[in-house]
């Protein structure tokens, strides 16, 4: 049996973050510079149902037997099994890769999750539906998220811009005119659990205060909607902006995130801001794509460990 394999594309949050998990709108794009890829190759002379997981990015090699029932790379394929209902596995070796950088904003959990589970279910001779995908994968995001809104799993899922709303049908968000973004990793890792967490616990001991930044939130997120259709793209960068400093004012800003936001935008960018869980992980800017190099240099000089530039068109993704 040949080699199975299935890969994944990485996400950014473009606005609406953490009020999207108390029902806020929210914008999500696919990265596909940044990928995961998960292969299957079916080892026929070992001891059937013996699965030898691999997973570099996390220093796995393990037999599937011995990790924890909540291990989310067992978990997936438990649930994965389940719903095709299916009780045993042919022995075989599960390598998962990933490009994407963990705990960094950049859906590297949505992403495994999904490449293991397509792969998965077409090595058990059933490719599964997209929705059932999603379904597993929100699954797994509550193991490693606590209470995710959803839009990290949905987003890598169906592979293109999403307009979600907790709850409600997804709606593919078409690009209508081209933006160019510049992605700069902070450098420092941050778990979205915690920091959904925290926002959680500060929302409990003030929910008016919190409740009012998570409408503002809810009114950019629809501005930016309308603001895709018209591509007015200074009015696009300072929603991006507002944003941060309602993400600020929610605590999950850093100064180093403050840092590469007020570098993007004194070296040009439209708008600038954290994007996913924050404390941490990545920032994006809107930008000229004439300018992308030179304002990915001046966030690389301010101490950003890497930098992506990406272009959302018509048609495709990020
Ligand atoms: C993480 O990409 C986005 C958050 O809003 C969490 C979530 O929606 O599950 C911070």
């Amino acid at each position: 049996m040949p080699a199975i394999t299935s890969s994944s594309p990485g996400k950014i949050i473009l606005c609406g973050e953490h009020a999207v998990v108390y029902g806020a709108p929210a914008i999500a794009l696919p990265v596909f510079q940044l990928n995961t890829k998960t292969t299957i190759l079916a080892q026929p002379s070992a001891p059937e149902g013996k699965v030898r997981m691999i997973a570099p990015c996390i220093g796995l090699d393990s037999d599937l037997e011995s990790l924890a029932d909540n291990h989310p790379l067992k978990a997936t394929t438990a649930l994965v099994m389940q719903k095709m209902g299916v009780t045993r596995l042919q022995a075989c070796e599960i390598r998962i890769n990933t490009t994407i950088p963990i705990a960094t904003g950049l859906g590297s959990s949505a992403s495994v999750t999904v490449s293991l589970a397509r792969a998965l279910s077409a090595f058990l001779g059933n490719p599964i539906p997209d929705e059932l995908v999603n379904q597993i994968a929100f699954e797994i995001e509550k193991l490693h998220h606590g209470t995710p809104s959803g839009i990290d799993n949905t987003v890598v899922t169906y592979q293109v811009p999403v307009y979600f709303v907790k709850g409600e049908p997804i709606e593919h968000l078409k690009i209508r005119h081209p933006f160019t973004l510049v992605i700069a990793d902070s450098g420092a890792a941050s778990l979205t659990a915690e920091t959904v967490a925290r926002v959680r616990e500060r929302w409990l001991a003030d929910k008016e205060r919190y409740d009012t930044i998570f409408a503002n939130i809810a009114d950019l997120s629809r501005e930016v909607k309308e603001n895709l259709e018209k591509n007015d793209l200074n009015q696009h960068g300072e929603l991006l902006s507002r944003n941060h400093e309602l993400l600020q004012a929610l605590g999950v800003s850093t100064p180093m995130l403050d840092d590469l936001v007020n570098c993007a935008l004194q070296a040009g960018a439209l708008g600038a801001k954290l994007s996913g869980g924050g404390g941490g992980g990545n920032i994006i800017a809107l930008v000229h794509h004439t300018q992308a190099d030179s304002i990915s240099r001046a966030l690389e000089q301010q101490g950003a460990v890497r930098t992506i530039t990406t272009t959302l068109a018509p048609g495709r993704g990020a």
